[in-house]
């Protein structure tokens, strides 16, 4: 990975209000959101396709109390920035099952209205290209003319289920572009055709790359006439499709992205056919943890002098504080952070983003998740702050290295 990609990807997460340009209606439980952004904060807001962007505002909660909300979504299109040095962020929001922000934003949300959104995230994204340098990372530099590149041709597969889509369809279409020769082949699984989030665009992108773009849609519950595209994503129909319907052989990159389930089945079965986790990038919907929702950050924790408690250092743009975690709160880092600095960086919670990432720097902590550093962060002393408790009285932790 280049420093440039790195820093991307690693920016500090920082809160702006950007005001919503345009809602469309991808299917009837998901929308698109397309946000503005002023010219002067444009350098804030670059990305890679395959990032996300968290979006925080305050909603009734169930006794009709203001709550602040959080939820990260995935950017749904390639960078584009525009003449007068502005640009835009796409994002697809699907409403969950009694999901509090999804339903609301599907609801209500509406051109005009002004929404925090965090600078992008994530490292979902592709580093495949000269030199070990991200085609991406090229892309970034030439935002609106991707077919102007001359990125490193490559092959590639993404299997997304769902919303998984949304970063995926942002990857393909910049990889495509990036160079005449490579070829993307993309599975995407969903319930019903009613539920194929940007239909219409992924037809246009095979309109525009017949030979070089396979689609596959694998409807669940509508028979399909290909019995291979009918059912759910099993480990025995994964088989087949990987030996008959799509190239597997001399893939530079896999991209996976759906919930935890299909992701974790798509990376054993990979890793039992030899493929090297180097190639495999994935992404999370959720931990599929109901017993760590996402969200469930910066409670409340009565600190009593009475009770034995961990001292907690960190320090947070250049500024360095401490709080005392009650050792029976078994609280995590971040929610002991958040207490006495709310402006410590976090989007899911659940140990799937990345957002909360510090490095340790004295002390012991134990990690209950980590779907979202890869093992040489991990060998760098990285932690999720969201998943990290204390099992020495003092640990000090840095986000801003
Ligand atoms: S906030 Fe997402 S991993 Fe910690």
């Amino acid at each position: 990975m280049t420093t440039e990609t790195q820093t991307a990807s690693r920016r500090r997460a920082s809160f702006h209000n950007l005001t919503v340009a345009e809602v469309r209606r991808l299917t009837d439980d998901a929308i698109e959101v397309t946000f503005g952004v002023p010219a002067e904060l444009a350098g804030q807001y670059d990305y890679l396709p395959g990032q996300y962007v968290a979006l925080r505002t305050t909603l009734p909660d169930d006794n009709g109390e203001p709550h602040e909300v959080r939820r990260s979504y995935s950017i749904c299109a390639e960078p584009r920035s525009f003449e007068d040095g502005s640009s835009e962020i796409r994002v697809a929001i699907k409403k969950d099952l009694g999901g509090i922000f999804s339903t609301w934003a599907n609801a209500e949300l509406k051109a005009g209205d002004v929404l925090d959104v965090m600078s992008p995230q994530g490292a979902f994204i592709s580093r495949h290209g000269k030199d070990g340098s991200s085609v991406q990372h090229n892309v970034m530099n030439s935002m609106n003319h991707p077919e102007e590149l001359a990125g490193e041709p490559g092959s590639f597969v993404a299997i997304a289920a769902g919303s998984g889509i949304t970063p995926v369809i942002a990857i393909a279409r910049t990889l495509l572009a990036a160079n005449p020769e490579t070829r993307f082949d993309l599975v995407y699984a969903n319930k019903a055709a009613m539920d194929v989030m940007f239909l219409e665009e992924l037809a246009d992108l095979k309109d525009k790359y017949p030979s070089r773009l396979a689609l596959h849609h694998v409807l669940s519950r509508e028979q399909r006439i290909a019995p291979l595209m009918t059912g759910r994503i099993d480990s025995e129909k994964l088989q087949a499709l990987l030996s008959s319907a799509i190239r597997s052989e001399d893939v530079d990159e896999w991209f996976l992205c759906g919930p935890f389930e299909l992701v974790q089945l798509c990376r054993d079965t990979l890793a039992a056919r030899g493929v090297e986790p180097e190639h495999v990038r994935f992404e999370l919907f959720t931990t599929g943890r109901p017993d760590r929702p996402e969200g469930n950050a910066g409670r409340p924790v009565v600190e009593d002098e009475s009770q034995d408690t961990f001292k907690i250092t960190f320090t947070l743009d250049g500024l360095t504080g401490d709080v005392a975690s009650p050792t029976h709160a078994r609280e995590s880092i971040l929610n002991a952070a958040l207490r006495v600095r709310p402006d410590v960086p976090f989007a899911c919670a659940g140990g799937v983003c990345g957002t909360c990432r510090a490095k340790l720097i004295t002390g012991t902590v134990t990690m209950d998740e980590n779907y979202a550093l890869e093992q040489d962060e991990l060998d760098k002393g990285y932690v999720l702050t969201c998943q990290s408790h204390p099992t020495s009285e003092e640990v000090t932790v840095d986000f801003d290295v």
